[in-house]
């Protein structure tokens, strides 16, 4: 097992809200080999005893339940090291006699158009031979040319096998059971395709804010943030063909495949098939909440509805309603699959214009349960004509109460060499060209950024992304 990580990044966002109260849970519960050590790198002149402090009254704040005791052990593994990223020299300084002591992983956590030079200075260092491995957080680029570069440029200096590219979604238990659900039951594996779905909607959101990240996000927006990313990982596990075996290249084949088969979206389309807004000031759960106005405003978008088509034979013009938002009125993950009403309708009560069609919902987070509507007779009349109502089938899953965040299990997975729940090279090309497609077709057609209140569910044209429970429009705090 890897036992150094060099840390990129290590004042930052991710890694004070997630890095380091995931390596500190690990470490707790004995999960990491007992040399284990970290170098936390970054820009800011702190000194190691400066940034065990920063750090400590961060974890005392967000992970209460752990003793002084704990936290004394966690940083007693961790030095600080200030270095400036542009220059290759002094990463290659900074990480040398490490990648010469014990097997590396870095972990850049990184603005992406800092991820060459630091892996040139990795490279210099001695920390991208085999078999020290590299992580990378998302976004790999801000869009399908610079992504390239990023790929070209690092792949010249590290084999592929090496690289772990980060999806935090693909580390959620929750996103890996779609594969189980879809693959390990027939009854529904017989009825995953265009035969019998009517659409698909999968929506993701957050009632978070930008908070704090304005540098990154002022760049970026929903579409570059989550989707081009994570609804398009869960679109992927969707409606991927089954491999022949659960092999981490064969799951990745399939979902390439998937990303290859999403049909470009025109200037024509996108109009109708697409909706963006910005969230303005609003209250969340009886809160009041600014809006978002960033200071180089180049219109970016905090929602975004798209309409997705995966031209293969299985999926062939099903929409995959993809949508997601900052500051809505709920935290919610959801796919939803809506079934073909039932070809030959026998009823009258309802008739068959009013007869809800099946669905399933994956409920991901933060509950975490499975929905089958179907309908019944069995709250209907005993007399007369038989009468149908709605029989959902729920079961929650009470374990998600207790979930390990995402970036436990993908450090476990990187320090064994287990890439199956990351993301290759080439599933980060063809993400990135869907994605550059809408954006050119925003440009080119202009497309209105609307205004939605923080606390609802977006902008009142969204209302054909969102999944049935979101419908009620307005603010719901
Ligand atoms: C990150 C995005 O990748 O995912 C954030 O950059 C977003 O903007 C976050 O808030 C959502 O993750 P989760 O696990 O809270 O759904």
């Amino acid at each position: 097992m890897h036992n150094i990580l060099l840390l990129f990044g290590a004042t930052g966002d991710l890694a004070q809200r997630y890095l380091f109260p995931s390596l500190l849970r690990l470490f707790t519960d004995g999960l990491l080999p007992e040399d284990f050590w970290i170098r936390a790198i970054s820009r800011s002149s702190h000194d190691t005893p400066t940034f065990h402090g920063i750090l400590r009254r961060r974890l005392e704040r967000t992970q209460p339940a752990f003793s002084a005791k704990q936290l004394d052990a966690f940083l007693a593994r961790m030095e600080y090291v200030s270095v400036n990223m542009t220059a290759p020299d002094t990463v290659a300084d900074a990480v040398r006699q490490l990648a010469q002591q014990g097997r590396c992983i870095s972990f850049l956590s990184l603005p992406p158009s800092l991820y060459v030079s630091t892996c040139q200075g990795l490279a210099q260092g001695g920390a991208l031979a085999d078999p020290h491995r590299l992580m990378m957080e998302k976004p790999i680029g801000h869009d399908g040319h610079s992504a390239d570069e990023i790929l070209q440029a690092i792949g010249g200096l590290i084999d592929e096998t090496r690289i772990f590219r980060l999806d935090h979604y693909l580390g959620k238990p929750t996103v890996q059971n779609v594969l189980a659900m879809r693959f390990g039951n027939a009854i529904l594996e017989a009825v995953w395709n265009r035969q019998h779905i009517d659409s698909v909607q999968i929506f993701v959101a957050e009632t978070a804010g930008v908070d704090g990240r304005d540098a990154y996000y002022a760049k970026s927006g929903a579409l570059r943030d989550m989707v081009q990313s994570h609804l398009l990982q869960l679109l992927c596990f969707v409606a991927m063909e089954q491999p022949a075996q659960l092999h981490t290249n064969q799951i990745r084949d399939e979902k390439v495949k998937v990303l290859r088969a999403l049909r470009p979206m025109t200037c024509e389309q996108i109009a109708h098939s697409s909706v963006r807004g910005r969230y303005t000031a609003g209250k969340i759960q009886g809160e009041y909440v600014q809006g978002y106005q960033p200071s180089d405003d180049v219109g970016i978008e905090t929602f975004v509805g798209v309409t997705a088509y995966v031209d293969n034979p299985r999926w062939a013009g099903v929409p995959f309603y993809l949508c997601t938002g900052k500051r809505l009125a709920a935290r919610s993950t959801q796919i939803v699959i809506n079934y073909k009403p039932v070809a030959h309708w026998l009823f009258h009560q309802p008739d068959q214009a009013s007869a809800a069609a099946n669905r399933l919902v994956i409920h991901m987070q933060p509950e975490e349960h499975i929905q089958l509507d179907l309908v019944s007779s069995l709250t209907g009349s005993e007399w007369g004509e038989i009468t149908l109502d709605s029989f959902p089938l729920v079961q929650a899953n009470d374990t998600g109460l207790n979930r390990r965040i995402a970036y436990e299990r993908l450090f476990i997975d990187a320090m064994h060499g287990q890439a199956t729940l990351f993301v290759r090279d080439d599933e980060v090309r063809a993400a990135w060209a869907w994605i550059d497609r809408i954006l050119a077709a925003w440009n080119q057609t202009k497309l209105p950024l609307l205004s939605y209140p923080a606390g609802s569910w977006g902008p009142k044209q969204a209302r054909p992304f969102l999944p049935p429970f979101a419908h009620p429009s307005g603010a719901t705090a």
